[in-house]
């Protein structure tokens, strides 16, 4: 890494999709036209002038090489700020930040992606790291799951997905006469419906905080170990490279040292989940 870890370098709005009326999708590319050099699972500090910066998880695969896209859901200053740029607007990135997933102990094993609502952002980044290099990796299944089904991000991927036969979705709740043909309930209930081999699966999971205990008990209860399962912890973060300390728990920096961990390595850190 350069200066780019400390001082934000200009980057360019190249494309924005609303994905829904809070998610933006914005593809992004360096003045310069150095590429980000991102692992999925990683994150970078976007700042935006005069307003400050936020940390915002890659979306896309390193395997796109020209520009690199965020997923952004519009909660406070910095992301309301993002969600109103147009194309051909100027932000600053600072990054790629902290250990994503490891792509290289990954390959050959098995994988079950377990997304919930805006999880799905840093797995989309490995999942199209697999699909692209799908011989270097096992079987792989998405469980992806939301609120409501208005909900879902990435709808025309979901298709695709659902074509190559390795998605499943779910939605907590479906208002009456909404057209839903998936499972209904809390994700959990989508781990019991899928067939794995514990002994080579490896787990991915990515979700909202309250997700993690009753995912881990269910995969737990399907013989998968704590060492085949990876977590990806969000915190309030603000220098992004293990020097502030926001992001600490304990003597861990979440920012440095993940965000993605080993459970085995976190589960007995208080408060990490
Ligand atoms: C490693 C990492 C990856 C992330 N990836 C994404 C992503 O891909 N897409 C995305 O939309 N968001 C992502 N986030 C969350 C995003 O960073 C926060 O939503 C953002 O920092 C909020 O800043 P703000 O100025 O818009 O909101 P603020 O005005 O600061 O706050 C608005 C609300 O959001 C809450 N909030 C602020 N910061 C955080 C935070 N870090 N975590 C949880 N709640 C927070 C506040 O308590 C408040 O309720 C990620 C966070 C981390 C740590
Ligand atoms: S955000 Fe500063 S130490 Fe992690």
């Amino acid at each position: 890494m350069d200066g780019s870890i400390y001082l934000p370098v200009p980057a360019i709005i190249k494309n924005k999709q609303e994905l829904t009326h809070r998610e933006t999708l914005l593809e992004i590319a360096f003045l310069d036209d150095r590429p980000l050099g991102h692992m999925p699972g990683q994150f970078v500090e976007v700042s935006f002038l005069g307003i400050g910066e936020a940390p915002i998880s890659v979306a896309s695969s390193p395997t796109k090489k020209e520009s690199f896209e965020l997923c952004v859901r519009a909660v406070g200053n910095v992301t309301k700020a993002i969600h109103n740029l147009k194309t051909g607007d100027k932000i600053g990135i600072r990054g790629p930040f902290g250990k994503g997933f490891d792509t290289e102990f990954l390959k050959g094993k098995d994988l079950l992606f377990i997304c919930g609502g805006l999880g799905i952002v840093p797995l989309r980044s490995l999942i199209y790291y697999v699909l692209n290099n799908s011989s270097d990796f096992g079987q792989m299944t998405i469980l992806y799951g939301c609120k409501e089904p208005h909900e879902l991000l990435f709808k025309d991927e979901l298709v695709d997905w659902a074509d190559r036969g390795i998605i499943h979705l779910t939605a907590d709740r479906v208002a009456p006469g909404e057209h839903w043909y998936h499972n209904i309930g809390v994700i959990t209930t989508l781990v019991n419906k899928v067939d794995f081999d514990p002994a080579n699966i490896y787990a991915l999971i990515v979700g909202p905080p309250i997700m993690y205990k009753f995912v881990i008990l269910s995969l737990n209860e399907r013989k998968i170990p704590d060492d085949h399962i990876f977590v990806s912890l969000e915190r309030r973060m603000k220098c992004g490279l293990g020097k502030c300390g926001h992001c600490q728990i304990n003597g861990v920096y979440v920012c440095r040292d993940g965000p993605v961990f080993n459970y085995q390595e976190i589960k007995n850190l208080p408060e990490a989940l």
